[in-house]
């Protein structure tokens, strides 16, 4: 091994130096420059060894040989000290590059969805009737004419089987349609549950319409069937109101107008007092000026279907009504065109929220 360098000597203390500064602005990373530090400054630099060469020396030259040595220390340790800061602040500066984010860019997000107002809004229609303790029923939209007419005291020559305006369905003679209305489940759930009995039936229905603002040949509609002992039009009434307050809000009212449907007797329109007038505009655009929105059917079942039924209408009577979900949001959200309703375009429901 050489000699190590004299701490006296200082041109060659002065030569190390310059070695080591060298060394020190050569390193371009911070494991480059640890690397420089362990061999200038390390326990086997010639800087330590040119250290421990001063006990050595003799006492007197001690002093000088420190002197010179710290000298060079100094430059040394504050050139590599300085050259960390810089190698510390370049790698923290590409990082940051490394992490930069282009928030301008578009993203591949897909864009949320939404429920289609309807079918929210039939879950709503269910939770008023389950609140009152009732039962939510199904039937099939493909019925058996059966059902859909003559259990509900459609005579087979019945001029409403034309007004209802009904999709029948091939084969002729199949005796199936699709159903125009929910009344069949009516029929089916006398049929399968018996009384007492208090259903609620949302579902889809159909008939030969042309698209427009105001119809569409597939829409939907809610049933509801009470039947039970002692049961009259007074609770038909309070029904529908509370009905009519859970969708319309407090001081929503409705009007039983006389009308006749096969399957129910008495029977009545049901209409709304028009929730924007009050019924106190004659040129109110939502009511017409009539003062007055019409809702759905409503009526006293008919003994008829009860007895076809296997229901005994000396002992039980029943109300029935059913009105349409569309005609529902219409007037609850402001839909002008039934359109909107059907087109499934996102932007529609979307301002329906997207709860479930
Ligand atoms: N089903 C009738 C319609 O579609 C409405 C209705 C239901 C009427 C129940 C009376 C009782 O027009």
């Amino acid at each position: 091994m050489l000699e190590p360098v004299s701490p006296l000597d200082r041109e060659a203390l002065a030569e190390l130096a310059t070695a080591a500064l060298a060394a020190v602005a050569g390193a371009v990373s911070l494991d480059e420059l640890a690397r420089v530090r362990r061999e200038s400054a390390g326990e086997q630099s010639p800087l330590a060894r040119a250290n421990r060469a001063i006990k050595e020396l003799p006492p007197l030259d001690r002093a000088q040989a420190g002197k010179n040595l710290g000298a060079v220390k100094q430059q040394v340790f504050g050139a590599i000290a300085a050259r960390k800061e810089e190698l510390e602040a370049a790698a923290a500066a590409s990082r940051l590059a490394g992490e930069w984010v282009d928030v301008t860019l578009p993203t591949g997000r897909a864009p949320v969805g939404a429920r289609q107002p309807l079918e929210v809004l039939q879950e709503r229609i269910a939770d008023v009737f389950t609140a009152m303790g009732w039962s939510i029923a199904e039937g099939p939209e493909l019925e058996a004419e059966w059902f859909n007419f003559d259990a509900l005291n459609f005579g087979p020559d019945h001029p409403a089987r034309q007004m209802q305006d009904t999709f029948f369905v091939d084969p002729p003679g199949s005796n199936l349609v699709l159903r125009t209305h929910t009344s069949p489940v009516q029929a089916r759930v006398l049929l399968s549950q018996g009384v007492p009995c208090y259903v609620a039936v949302p579902g889809k229905t159909f008939r030969t319409d042309e698209l427009d603002a105001t119809h569409t040949p597939v829409f939907h509609q809610v049933e509801g069937l009470a039947v039970d002992r002692g049961l009259t039009m007074a609770h038909l009434r309070g029904s529908l109101d509370h009905l009519a307050r859970a969708m319309f809000g407090e001081g929503a009212t409705t009007r039983l107008r006389p009308s006749f449907f096969p399957f129910t007797e008495p029977s009545a329109e049901m209409d709304l007092l028009c929730f924007v007038c009050q019924s106190k505009d004659p040129t109110c655009r939502t009511c017409g000026g009539s003062g007055w929105i019409e809702w759905g059917g409503c009526g006293m079942v008919d003994p008829n279907v009860l007895i076809a039924c296997g229901v005994d209408p000396t002992r039980y009577q029943g109300f029935a009504f059913g009105m349409g979900i569309e005609r529902t949001l219409m007037f609850r959200n402001g839909v002008a065109d039934m359109h909107d309703m059907v087109e499934g375009d996102v932007r529609f429901s979307l301002n329906y929220g997207v709860g479930i």
